[in-house]
C-alpha cells in the first residue's frame, strides 16, 4: 500500500573538516556561492571557527536546495519573514528550515508543509528550566529520576524551538507558553500555545536522537507527515548518525 503522507526531507552534514566521525562537510567552498548579505554576516564572526561553520552551513543549504530548484547554488534568492525566517523567493519553491549546533547542520525541506527544525547538542541547561518550561512541564520533569532530567529538558527545549521555527515568529512568544511536554515519546502534540499557533490539534512534533549527544525535532502544523533521511549530494556513502 502506498504511503500518501506528506514528506519532510531531512539532510544532515558536518561543519568541521577535521571531524573524524566520517560525516563529510560540503565540498570546498567558494565564498562567491553566498549572497552579499551572507558574506557580510560571515565577515562579522569574531572567531574563524564560527565563521567557517556558518559558511559550511549556508553552502550546504544552498547545494541541497539547488537540487529541488534545478538552479546553481549561487543563483538561489531568499526572502525573509518578519522575524527573519528565510524562504526561497520563488512562489512554488519548497519550504525549508535550517538548524546548526556545534559542528552539525541539519536542513528540513518539504514541498507539502512548512517545517520547523531544531538540533541541539545535549548539555547541562538546568539553569534555564525556570524560563523555558511551563508549570506542568516542570512538574513532569520533577517526577523523573534525576539522571533522566537533562535529556527530558533537552527534548522539551528542542520541540519548542522547532514549533517556533515552523511558525517563524522567533521567541517573541515566551517558551513557557508553548507546552510540548518532556516525555520520551517520539511523536507529541502541541498541548497549548498562544493563539497565533491555533489550531493546536493540527500540530505534530517529532523528536529523535541524532547521533551521540544530539537531539533533533521537526514540527509542522500538519496532522501527519513522514520524515525521510536524505544523503547530501557531496557524500559518497551513507554514514548518517543513527535515527532510532
Ligand atoms: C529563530 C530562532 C528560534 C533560531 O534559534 P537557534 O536555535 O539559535 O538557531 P538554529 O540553528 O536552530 O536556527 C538558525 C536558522 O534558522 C533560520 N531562521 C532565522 N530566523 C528564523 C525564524 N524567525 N524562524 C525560523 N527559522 C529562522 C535561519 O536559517 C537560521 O540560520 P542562520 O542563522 O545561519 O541564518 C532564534 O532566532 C531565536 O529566537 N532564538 C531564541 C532562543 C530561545 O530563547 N530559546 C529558548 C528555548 S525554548
Amino acid at each position: 500500500m502506498s504511503d500518501s503522507r506528506p514528506i519532510v526531507d531531512l539532510w544532515i552534514w558536518q561543519l568541521e573538516t577535521t571531524d573524524r566521525s566520517g560525516h563529510a562537510p560540503p565540498p570546498d567552498i567558494r565564498m562567491e556561492t553566498l549572497s552579499h548579505e551572507e558574506r557580510q554576516r560571515a565577515g562579522r564572526f569574531v572567531h574563524a571557527r564560527d565563521r567557517d561553520r556558518y559558511v559550511r552551513a549556508h553552502i550546504g543549504m544552498r547545494v541541497v536546495l539547488s537540487q529541488y530548484d534545478f538552479m546553481e547554488p549561487a543563483s538561489l534568492a531568499f526572502r525573509y519573514g518578519p522575524a527573519g525566517k528565510p524562504f526561497l523567493a520563488r512562489p512554488d519553491a519548497p519550504r525549508f528550515n535550517l538548524s546548526h549546533s556545534g559542528s552539525l547542520a541539519a536542513l528540513a525541506v518539504s514541498r507539502a508543509l512548512e517545517p520547523g527544525l531544531d538540533i541541539e547538542i545535549a548539555r547541562d541547561a538546568s539553569r534555564a528550566v525556570a524560563s523555558v518550561l511551563s508549570v506542568e512541564e516542570k512538574a513532569e520533569l520533577d517526577r523523573l529520576p534525576p539522571e533522566k532530567r537533562a535529556d527530558a529538558f533537552a527534548r522539551a527545549w528542542t520541540r519548542k524551538e522547532a514549533v517556533v521555527k515552523a511558525l517563524g515568529t522567533g521567541f517573541e512568544t515566551s517558551p513557557e507558553e508553548i507546552v510540548v511536554g518532556v516525555s520520551p515519546d517520539r511523536v507529541t502534540p502541541l498541548v497549548r500555545a498562544p493563539a497565533a499557533f491555533a489550531p493546536f490539534e493540527r500540530w505534530r512534533i517529532e523528536c529523535f536522537p541524532c547521533g551521540a549527544s544530539v537531539i533533533a525535532a521537526i514540527a509542522a502544523a500538519a496532522p501527519d507527515y513522514r520524515i525521510v533521511r536524505r544523503t547530501p549530494p557531496w557524500r559518497n556513502r551513507s554514514d548518517l548518525p543513527p535515527m532510532s
